[in-house]
């Protein structure tokens, strides 16, 4: 069975609005959207990607409006993330209000809340809420690939990813590449300062910056989804220097390289991509991975971007696409 591919937000609000799914793109990565408050919508969500019970999903909402809707006892901090941030790259962890289903939040008191920086996925859950008559409508929305594999940053790649499992009444809505490419920064937002639980491009000098507050490490929440091994294409990712790169022999029959465009490419191997900086590798990232997959290779050696700004969240996806390995 194969999903209706489109363009227009309005077959993906009305998929939604009934109770279906619809692939959607966002600035980060694409998604796999249902109602949030809809329970048989969600458990298909679960039961496509093939994720785990436990895994709860980030709730996508139109406007910072929507906060007070679907968490309480909101501190200041977090409000003064989401009015910079939002629309935008950022996720935030809050105690969940009682309309949350324990579906989403995975049995959690907590629940996490975007409002996506990309045009065409706000004017979808406008148009939600437009049709069930809640301006605070939630799409809950993980990133639409099977669990444990690399996130979609096209709607063709989520559709390679999910077709089989998706049904001929649901949408997947192509509003072109992802811009940023690595998924929206995760912050914990249930204790008396924030702490990063995934990087992303907004980074800790950001939080800092907007909360005006020194961050904690994250250890008060569990976030099932960033497990040590994630984002594995079927080749084995290497994670390598520049120095090593240049001394590296091709010990296997087709290996590739994914670097910077300064670092060089040594004799026999394949260039996956050449990245200008940071921001392009995170938007290059996860089709690499899977060009390496469709070209069959056997190996990724992977040199990480220096780790600072978005070059810390690369650097995070390419260590757990390392240990999947
Ligand atoms: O950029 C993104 O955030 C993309 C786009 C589609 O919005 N979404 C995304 O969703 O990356 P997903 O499901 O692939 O990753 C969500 C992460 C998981 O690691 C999950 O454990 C964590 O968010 N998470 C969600 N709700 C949580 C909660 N209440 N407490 C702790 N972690 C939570
Ligand atoms: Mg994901």
């Amino acid at each position: 069975m194969s999903v209706l591919r489109t363009n227009g937000a309005a077959d993906a609000a009305a998929a939604l609005a009934a109770g279906r799914l619809a692939i959607l793109p966002t600035e980060t990565v694409y998604g796999l959207g249902s109602r949030a408050d809809d329970p048989r919508a969600i458990a298909r969500v679960y039961a496509a990607k093939g994720r785990p019970a436990d895994h709860p999903l980030i709730v996508h909402v139109a406007s910072a409006d929507a906060l007070d809707a679907w968490a309480v006892d909101i501190p200041d901090y977090a409000r003064a993330l989401a009015k910079a941030c939002w629309p935008g790259p950022l996720s935030l962890i809050l105690r969940r209000s009682p309309k949350v289903l324990d579906a989403v939040t995975g049995g959690q008191d907590t629940v996490a809340l975007r409002v996506p920086g990309h045009p065409c996925t706000l004017d979808v859950i406008r148009q939600v809420g437009d049709l069930v008559g809640d301006p605070h409508v939630g799409i809950a929305a993980p990133s639409a690939n099977r669990f444990g594999r690399v996130s979609p940053t096209t709607a063709d790649h989520a559709v390679e990813e999910l077709d089989d499992l998706l049904q001929g009444d649901d949408v997947a809505l192509d509003c072109g590449p992802a811009r940023v490419g690595v998924e929206s920064t995760i912050v914990d937002c249930t204790g008396r300062r924030p702490a990063i639980v995934r990087p992303g491009q907004v980074d800790a000098d950001a939080v800092a910056a907007i909360t005006g507050l020194e961050l904690v490490m994250p250890s008060r929440v569990r976030a099932p989804g960033t497990l040590a091994s994630h984002y594995s294409p079927s080749a084995s990712v290497v994670l390598s220097t520049a120095e090593d790169l240049a001394l590296a022999m091709p010990d296997r029959a087709t290996t590739g390289v994914l670097a910077l465009a300064e670092v060089p490419t040594p004799d026999g191997f394949v260039r996956l991509s050449a990245p200008q900086d940071a921001e392009e590798y995170a938007r290059v990232l996860y089709a690499a991975l899977r060009e390496a997959d469709a070209l069959g290779l056997d190996a990724v050696l992977a040199v990480p971007p220096p780790a600072e700004g978005i070059g810390t969240a690369v650097a995070d996806r390419l260590t757990r696409a390392a240990t999947g390995s």
